[in-house]
């Protein structure tokens, strides 16, 4: 989907809040356990620590969180209307949201979840922001929330140094005041001939559970294929976002891009020639917390955006899928205290 330039009518973010739960796991704590070393860690993705689910917590729990923080930070009680992006729901069936708006007090609002895995929230904030351009909606939670410590496979080097669990969310929505500061355009992409890259491929119609069968339940991902289609995709995303918004790179105050790898963020950043220093790094602290990692990196970054900054959103993940995002910094968030990782 693509937006042209700026003759939308405004739709902005009202509010923001993150959380990672409490099970705190550094590289020492991995290079105990794996064959690896928080050296290689560190170089090769930028991950210090991330955080697990205690046991029976799940990504419900982590999205009521920060929806509760969001809607908080917003101060609303209501909503039009709840979008989960999740890969790891709570179960296989039903989706999470329904549960998710109900221990929020939201009522019976319309509430599903979307599947782009770690491109989910600029899936479900697209969706969102057409149903308020639209005029269906006043008000959408939407909330990226994944524990992918649900579906790792612990004896995997190569993905269990990456990724962590949490969730962040945002309140979309029109000012009460006219405000012209908000998302601009989407610009989304997905291709299925790479859908084997980043996969669990067990407990669905094609590969199915049945009693006594190895089912492929773990996550798997061709982690180098993944690294170079992710700066590819990306650059491309941010390149037509650009384009279509008529922002030029040396525009963009911040770039928050899904926190993978720090040197995926470094290329992408070095091939759209917008310095280092505007690059949103969050990863160190929470890890790939897939659905997760864009809100949690805007959330933990806010309080150095100023109202009318340039933010320039992108994201790749399973599917695969890809996208990009142009946001004007509102003044309603700038002069507020917003909720995210650990804080109480
Ligand atoms: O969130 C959705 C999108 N996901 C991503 O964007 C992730 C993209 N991929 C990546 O971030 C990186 O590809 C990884 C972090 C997963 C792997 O890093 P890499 O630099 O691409 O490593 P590699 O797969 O090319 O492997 C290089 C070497 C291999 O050893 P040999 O064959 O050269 O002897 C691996 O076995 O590094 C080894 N290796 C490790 N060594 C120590 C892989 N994982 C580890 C590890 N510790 N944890």
């Amino acid at each position: 989907m693509t937006g042209s330039p700026r003759v939308h009518p405004p739709v902005t973010v009202l509010g923001i809040g993150g959380y990672v739960p409490g099970v705190r796991v550094t590289n020492a704590d991995l290079q105990r356990r794996l064959d690896t070393t928080d050296q290689w860690i560190t170089q090769r993705t930028g991950v210090r620590v991330r955080y697990h689910c205690a046991p029976g917590e799940s990504t419900g729990d982590l999205a009521v969180e920060a929806g509760r923080r969001a809607l908080r930070h917003a101060d609303r009680t209501a909503v039009d209307a709840v979008v989960v992006a999740t890969t790891t729901p709570d179960h296989p069936s039903p989706a999470t949201a329904p549960a998710v708006a109900k221990r929020l007090g939201l009522g019976t609002v319309p509430a599903f979840d979307v599947q782009a895995v770690c491109s989910g929230f600029l899936y479900a904030a697209s969706i969102a922001t057409s149903f308020v351009r639209s005029g269906w909606a006043s008000t959408v939670l939407v909330v990226g929330a994944d524990a992918f410590s649900s579906i790792l496979d612990p004896t995997d080097r190569t993905t269990a140094v990456i990724f962590g669990d949490g969730a962040g969310a945002a309140v979309i929505g029109r000012d009460g005041v006219v405000d012209e500061l908000g998302w601009g355009t989407f610009h989304l992409g997905s291709d299925g001939d790479a859908a084997d890259w980043i996969t669990v491929p067990g407990g669905g119609s094609r590969a199915r559970s049945l009693p006594g069968q190895e089912f492929g339940e773990f996550f798997r991902m061709a982690g180098s294929k993944v690294f170079q289609a992710a700066v590819d995709a990306m650059t491309s995303s941010c390149r037509s976002a650009l384009r279509a918004e008529g922002w030029r790179a040396s525009d963009v105050d911040h770039v928050v891009g899904h926190q993978a790898n720090i040197r995926i963020l470094r290329a992408v950043a070095h091939l759209l020639d917008v310095p280092e220093s505007r690059v949103v790094v969050h990863l160190d602290r929470v890890g790939n917390t897939s659905a997760a990692s864009i809100p949690l990196a805007l959330t933990a970054a806010s309080p150095r955006f100023r109202a009318g900054d340039k933010i320039l959103l992108t994201a790749f993940g399973g599917g695969t899928t890809w996208g990009a995002a142009t946001l004007v910094w509102p003044s309603r968030l700038s002069a507020t205290t917003v909720l995210g990782d650990n804080d109480e």
